[in-house]
């Protein structure tokens, strides 16, 4: 579609063996159907950025603006080109993890007055991570929506090669169905708002 929604799905953990990489290459087949969307993956692994260390605040920096270090304009050009985000994450400690906190941080502006939604797991389906991104997408200036995909145990979901067993996430997509839908309605409402307001 011409005036599809850009959608960024963004892989919340880095580390070798991660389900990150599962979880976004099973949405992103649900998302083939899915036209209202332009769909793209961003890989924290590509941004290899430094644990913030800029003199000054990213919230004082324009949309397209230099960031200063090339990743960083990368980074923030990346996420300037969205109309929403779809952050898939993992639950470390009772929260998300840091690669994706330092990636929130060193942008602000582009991710300003767009919806965010949020795949996670983990034990409790890493919804004490969510509950805790949230509240970091409101100080972004974000609309973050209630639907979302929790994913429980993804450590049960593997076989001996570390692939998803077949049909292990087959009930999770109404709920990926219902997320993408209201993702959709926030996204075409925000663009609106952005391009009127
Ligand atoms: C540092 C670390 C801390 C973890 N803490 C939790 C936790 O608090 N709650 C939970 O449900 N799972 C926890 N886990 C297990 C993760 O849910 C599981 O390893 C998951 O696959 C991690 O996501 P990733 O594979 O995308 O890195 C932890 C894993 C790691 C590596």
């Amino acid at each position: 579609m011409a005036d599809a929604l850009k959608l960024k799905v963004i892989l919340g953990s880095t580390r070798p063996g991660r389900f990150s990489e599962k979880a976004s290459a099973w949405i992103m087949e649900l998302l083939k159907n899915h036209t209202e969307f332009d769909t793209e993956v961003l890989d924290l692994r590509d941004y290899p950025m430094p644990y913030y260390e800029e003199a000054g605040s990213p919230s004082q920096i324009k949309l397209g603006a230099d960031h200063g270090k090339d990743v960083v304009n990368a980074w923030a050009r990346k996420i300037e080109e969205a109309d929403v985000y779809l952050i898939i994450t993992p639950e470390y400690n009772h929260g998300y993890s840091a690669v994706l906190k330092n990636a929130m941080d060193y942008i602000y502006a582009p991710w300003n007055n767009k919806a965010v939604a949020f795949l996670s797991y983990g034990s409790v389906g890493g919804g004490r991570s969510v509950e805790q991104l949230r509240e970091v997408a409101v100080e972004l200036q974000m609309a973050p929506i209630r639907q979302a995909v929790h994913i429980q145990a993804p450590w049960m979901l593997r076989d001996e090669k570390g692939e998803l067993k077949a049909g292990v996430l087959d009930s999770y997509k109404d709920s990926a169905e219902g997320m993408l839908k209201q993702l959709a309605w926030w996204a075409q409402i925000l663009k609106v708002g952005r391009a009127t307001v």
